[in-house]
């Protein structure tokens, strides 16, 4: 198989040594002196390597100098030191062989000119030939590894949870149905609704809005563990920070309290973000230079810093007495929008924990504190964009638990199988969910979070 053209560059492979490459031709320039330079990228780091192909080569006229961006190439060479500014190492290649032309290179959705982001979304199969989806691709790549390394150091189990599920894990009713009854000609029952009996699982079933409820389960026998995947979320949301389809870290810890589970957010966080400001020196610079020029320095601080912790009730004194003219009214009982945690972390200046919120704008299982009317939640606040953790020490008092569910509504024979858990050895446990493109945006600077997933779901597009 052929090298990466990332060793390449790092200096892993001798000089003088014949290789071969293959990648992409990013751009092709001739020179009088009887060369072609290709610029050729395999998406194995940042950087393009360059070939330096000679017009001694038997298809020079025939193939090199036809070559267009987007072209697919395998090139065999010694590696020199590199005589040009701009790279270390180069190849002079002793042939350049096409494995995949480009048809109609005028037509080329990716050519090497500026893209908006908004076109790229519409060329997503092709997007990440681009230095900003390669880029994005690499760093998601290295926060998911940072991730799992994290938990797999600190003696967490990755517990696989399920998509499909008759569970709703937030009880907030934003689930997209799972059926394979035909919609044109549905089943019905005696009094006229629809017969779910006949339904592939014999019952209503949906895409998962969170693995909360699955792995407290694994939780209260394992202790520690999370989830890693995909969550779904029929939310009608045209914001640059939702998607129908998100992936979500959601770690839950036995015998722990809710500062436990700030103590796990802030080491987790920080250890995320150490982590990509090593392994993706090349991605970081670039988006430092292109994106947003602060993405560094806001990680560095980040990592450095200790995190701020304040009640519910103290932010909204915050809020009250600073003055400030918000678009949505800041009163005790509502929830905290976007703006005012905006405001909350620019004033305090590092990332803030929100804790102990009015329990009737939060989820059915979170923990009722002695004063009853709060519960034990939190939102993990970073500077600049607000909420990226959303978590809580879950309530495990099945007589209180049966009191919220009762209080929201919600069906206790739906749940009954997590309310088992409160009745065999029940603990206090805590958890917390992180939104995985939310982080990459605050790592990134990415205004759109329809930029920093592969293909993107939000509503009417579900292309690709
Ligand atoms: O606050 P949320 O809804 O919490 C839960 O789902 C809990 N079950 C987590 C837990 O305690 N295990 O979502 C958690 C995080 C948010 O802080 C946000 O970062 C992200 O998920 N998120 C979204 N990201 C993109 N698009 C959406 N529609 C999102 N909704 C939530
Ligand atoms: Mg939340």
């Amino acid at each position: 198989s052929a090298l990466s053209v990332a060793s390449v560059l790092a200096g892993r492979i001798p000089l003088d040594e014949v290789v071969t490459l293959k990648g992409w031709v990013r751009t092709r320039r001739d020179s009088k002196a009887g060369f072609s330079f290709l610029a050729v990228s395999d998406g194995s780091c940042f950087d393009n390597v360059q070939i330096v192909a000679p017009n001694t080569l038997a298809n020079y006229t025939t193939e090199v100098l036809q070559l267009t961006t987007g072209c697919a190439v395998a090139c065999t060479g010694k590696l020199v030191r590199s005589q040009g500014k701009g790279q270390a190492i180069e190849m002079q290649a002793d042939a350049v062989e096409v494995i995949g032309w480009v048809e109609h290179p005028d037509t080329y959705p990716v050519s090497p000119k500026q893209h908006t982001f908004e076109y790229l979304r519409e060329v997503a199969h092709l997007r990440p030939r681009t230095n900003t989806f390669g880029a994005v691709t690499r760093v998601r790549h290295a926060l998911a590894m940072a991730a799992h390394q994290f938990f797999h150091d600190n003696g967490f189990f990755w517990i696989h949870t399920p998509i499909v599920t008759a569970s709703d894990a937030e009880g907030a009713g934003a689930m997209f149905r799972v059926s394979t009854l035909d919609i044109a000609n549905l089943p019905k029952t005696g009094d006229g609704r629809i017969d779910f009996s006949k339904d592939f699982f014999g019952k209503p079933t949906f895409l998962t809005v969170s693995g909360q409820l699955n792995v407290e389960t694994y939780c209260l026998a394992l202790s520690k563990v999370y989830t890693f995947g995909p969550t779904f979320r029929a939310e009608q949301s045209f914001t640059p920070r939702h998607l129908a389809e998100f992936w979500m870290i959601e770690p839950e810890i036995a015998f722990a309290d809710l500062s436990a589970d700030a103590d796990l957010a802030e080491a987790f966080l920080k250890h995320l973000f150490r982590s990509l400001l090593d392994s993706r020196q090349d991605d970081m610079k670039f988006f430092a230079e292109r994106i947003d020029k602060d993405c560094i320095t806001r990680l560095e601080k980040f990592v450095e810093s200790s995190f701020e912790r304040i009640t519910y009730t103290d932010a909204v004194k915050l809020l009250e007495q600073s003055g400030r003219k918000f678009e949505f009214p800041v009163k005790w009982g509502l929830d905290l929008q976007a703006e005012h945690e905006r405001y909350i972390t620019e004033h305090i200046g590092r990332p803030v924990v929100v804790m102990n919120y009015p329990k009737d704008i939060k989820a059915f299982y979170m923990r009722l504190n002695d004063d009853e009317k709060t519960v034990a939640a939190m939102d993990v606040l970073a500077p600049g964009i607000g909420e990226i953790i959303g978590g809580s020490q879950r309530e495990d008092r099945l007589d209180v638990l049966d009191q919220r569910l009762d209080a929201q509504h919600l069906d206790k024979n739906a749940y009954s199988w997590y309310r088992d858990l409160r009745r065999y050895g029940s603990v206090p446990h805590a958890g917390f969910g992180l939104g995985f493109e939310r982080t990459i945006q605050y790592a990134t600077g990415m205004a759109n979070i329809r930029d920093v997933i592969p293909f993107p779901r939000s509503p009417g597009n579900a292309d690709f």
